[in-house]
């Protein structure tokens, strides 16, 4: 790797970790409370083969809705543009778990990555693979190289006893007609796609296959086409980091995507995949020392999408 993304990350990390952590934990899902809130790792894997990591990057956590971007890679790879019949491609301004833009616009999510496209994302795979919950750990399983990967049974159980906000949503998409499968089986999978857990270098190589035209960096394995992989990215770039998604582009210049867990995950096409994680979060639900670690690694490296 170059050595000055080595340096480059390691003074952004010691910066992000010397300012006063003002974010707060998500504890709305009662188990990511149990999560210890000073975990800092950050981890970057190189399109060239080379990889960096510093802190706790080999410590799992929660991805929480990153892997909002995996399930709607298998969505695209399954039937293509017809996704887009069921799902808008446009920022929301809203928050993740809001329900406002819902009845103005008939059901139709404003993307896939707010809460409510990810579950339409959800009932697409149910109608459209033998079994949407094996097939998609499956997936995940090949982009990871992790055979051994699973859902986390405590963080999606903590999640479907208390996920009041995600059952309104499914029930009123359902109201409108686009939710075919029973909402019930349809949250089940939400949850448990939510529950994944991976480390630091883990996420940055599964999410490479981004950086790369669509192709595992591993083997050379077409998961997508380059231009399906661009279009997922512009959504990153657009709509991955909800209401922040302007603040991200501005003071980083990457497609990312964010998680509650306090993950980050954010590449640069051709070049790097950078996946991030610090637990509190600042007040839009995005990890605070996350973002501001990210600012700093491409504002001293010059080097952005833009
Ligand atoms: O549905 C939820 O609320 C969580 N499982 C995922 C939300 C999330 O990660 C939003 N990210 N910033």
């Amino acid at each position: 790797m170059a050595s000055n993304y080595k340096s480059i990350i390691e003074n952004g990390y010691n910066l992000a970790k010397s300012l006063k952590d003002e974010g707060k934990i998500a504890t709305y899902i009662p188990e990511l409370a149990n999560v210890d809130p000073s975990m800092f790792g950050v981890h970057m894997t190189k399109n060239d083969g080379t990889d960096f990591g510093i802190g706790n990057y080999k410590e799992k956590f929660s991805i929480q809705s990153i892997a909002k971007v995996l399930s709607l890679t298998l969505a695209i790879k399954t039937i293509g543009e017809k996704v887009w019949n069921r799902i808008d491609v446009e920022p929301s301004g809203t928050k993740f778990d809001s329900l406002l833009l819902l009845e103005s616009y008939k059901g139709i999510p404003r993307n896939p990555f707010i809460n409510s496209g990810a579950i339409v994302i959800c009932d697409i795979l149910i109608t459209h693979l033998d079994n949407a919950p094996k097939d998609f750990l499956a997936f995940v399983r090949n982009l990871s190289d992790l055979p051994t990967l699973s859902y986390s049974d405590k963080i999606a159980d903590s999640e479907k006893a208390t996920g009041y906000r995600n059952v309104a949503l499914c029930n009123f998409i359902k109201s409108f007609g686009n939710i075919k499968n029973d909402p019930a089986v349809v949250l089940d999978f939400y949850f448990d796609m939510c529950s994944l857990e991976m480390n630091c270098q883990q996420l940055s190589y599964t999410f490479s296959f981004l950086a790369n035209g669509g192709r595992k960096l591993s083997n050379g394995e077409k998961i997508i086409t380059n231009s399906q992989s661009k279009r997922i990215n512009a959504l990153m770039l657009t709509c991955g980091f909800y209401d922040e998604s302007g603040e991200f582009a501005f003071k980083v210049g990457l497609p990312g995507k964010s998680g509650v867990g306090g993950g980050i995950v954010a590449l640069y096409p051709h070049n790097y995949t950078i996946a991030v994680w610090s637990p509190k979060l600042n007040p839009n639900g995005n990890s605070f020392r996350g973002m501001k670690l990210l600012e700093e690694v491409t504002t001293h490296s010059e080097l952005s999408i833009f």
